[in-house]
């Protein structure tokens, strides 16, 4: 509902009944204005709402492959940031039925990616909501600007829902941003004999009916970006690491032959990521194998991350340091995208030099001089734009992004020397925990915990700047 809109004069019953229902009177005056579609996202404008925060995503769904019906209830746990007479949720394509706010049945109207709520009372800022949203129909799968798809995929034998950067809500109603995180239970019903695989730990499972419910835990804060949800058939491989962290592994048959290896890494790994980055911060870990023409692209989804078929090692590297850096410490906006995607590149050069390969320097020469790409414009695409500035939303995922922001973190090494770089990576983790922070954050811790230091060269040739640094 856009301001004007509030305002034309009284002229039809539509109008009028418009008026009622939007300045919602409450104790004799007017006190709620709509919370607003959108958090400003300098990428992605529509993304997220304003005026509450959500704390806990309680999602019922029943899912058929057969006719790719879902069928689902949301209940949406949130405290109001702003006196609301009306609030958005993202939801893209689906039906709903009908939408409760507090128990009481709410007005509802859909417009492209915004479905407005207007509570039946006005909701007070502080105040703690819970909002229930029945809903059913076809997802749909979302191309982005960069033309990779994500939101619903149907696979082989299911589906898959990926979520990056906006495609939750083809899935569920939410404020699909990722400064707003949330805890979240999903309960998924299919036909027996598939399987629901989703984040955290697996609660109950339980067949009635010829069908099967698999219930699923988060209790950490989760970014709507990074839920997912894959159904099909699996095999599945659960234990526990040597230090009592549950894994849980979903492989594609298909795929299981070629994954053992590398997913038998997943201990080891782990490991070596804590000791390089710190306590785990999440409850669970494992992996999502599905095939290659499933999904096209590994996404870091919370503690089981989803890979196009078998991954390599440093795929699996890559993936698994993003629950460090970008699930628990998640960006603020999608401009700060370089502090997920450099630092998990970061990670596999680093695991390289740990491990008998190449040493970190000897990986940013090879980028600094082209010789890391497979072609000349590769090589050339990596100045295309500072990894704190992507050009758009097409380019959020672009090379500047992954090797130019891991060349950061390479300048700061050189100037602060490993032991102060590790303290940094390290605290930096710590001190964002299960949070959101974004690049002017960054750069001031860097400077807190090397106060003798420089880095405004580092920060205007390497971070902000057009092109290629003179110099490496
Ligand atoms: N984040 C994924 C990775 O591990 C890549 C990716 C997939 C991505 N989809 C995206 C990045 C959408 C940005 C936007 O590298
Ligand atoms: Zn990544």
């Amino acid at each position: 509902m856009s301001r004007s809109a509030r305002l034309v004069p009284v002229g039809t019953p539509a109008l009028a009944a418009l008026l009622a229902l939007t300045l919602t009177a409450c104790d004799g005056g007017v006190h709620g204005t709509p919370g607003g579609s959108g958090v400003h996202d300098p990428y992605f404008p529509k993304a997220g709402n304003g005026g509450y925060d959500v704390t806990h995503y309680g999602l019922t769904l029943s899912y058929d492959p057969g006719t790719h019906r879902l069928t689902g209830k949301a209940v949406i746990t949130a405290r109001a940031t702003e006196d609301l007479s009306a609030f958005d949720l993202d939801l893209k394509g689906l039906d709903v039925e009908d939408v409760t706010v507090e128990g009481s049945r709410a007005r509802f109207s859909r417009a492209g990616q915004e479905l407005t709520v207007r509570p039946h009372d006005d909701l007070d800022k502080g105040e703690t909501f819970s909002t229930t949203v029945r809903y059913s129909g076809t997802p749909e799968t979302i191309t982005d600007p960069d033309e990779s798809e994500e939101g619903w995929l149907r696979t082989a034998d299911g589906a898959l829902a990926l979520g990056e950067p906006t495609g939750s809500m083809a899935w569920f109603p939410g404020n699909d941003h990722p400064s707003d995180k949330a805890s979240y239970d999903i309960a998924v019903t299919v036909p027996k004999g598939l399987q629901a695989v989703s984040n955290g730990e697996l609660t109950r499972e339980t067949t009635t009916g010829g069908r099967t419910t698999f219930a699923w835990h988060t209790a950490e804060p989760m970014a709507t970006y990074v839920a997912t949800l894959a159904i099909g058939h699996y095999d599945i491989t659960r234990y526990t690491t040597k230090s009592g962290l549950p894994v849980y592994v979903a492989v594609d048959p298909k795929q299981t032959e070629a994954s053992r290896k590398v997913l038998a890494k997943i201990p080891e790994i782990m490991e070596w990521e804590e000791y390089n980055f710190g306590p785990y911060p999440f409850s669970s870990t494992g992996a999502i194998v599905d095939r290659p023409d499933d999904a096209g692209y590994a996404l870091e989804t919370q503690t089981r991350p989803v890979f196009p078929g078998a991954p390599d090692t440093g795929t699996l590297v890559h993936e698994l340091a993003h629950q460090w850096y970008g699930d628990s410490v998640t960006p603020k906006t999608w401009r700060d995208m370089w502090l997920n995607e450099g630092f998990a590149t970061y990670a596999e050069w680093l695991w390289d030099e740990d491990h008998g390969g190449d040493t970190v320097q000897q990986t940013f020469d090879a980028v600094y001089d082209g010789d890391y790409f497979d072609n000349a414009d590769q090589a050339k695409a990596i100045w295309a734009f500072p990894p704190a500035k992507p050009s758009s939303a097409a380019h959020i995922s672009d090379r500047p992004v992954y090797e130019r922001g891991a060349m950061v973190l390479h300048k700061i090494r050189q100037k602060v020397g490993d032991d102060t770089f590790y303290d940094i990576i390290q605290g930096w983790a710590a001190a964002h925990r299960h949070g959101n922070a974004d690049t002017a954050e960054f750069t001031a811790y860097v400077e807190k915990m090397a106060p003798d230091k420089d880095f405004d060269a580092i920060w205007d040739d390497w971070l902000y700047g057009d092109g290629k640094p003179d110099h490496r």
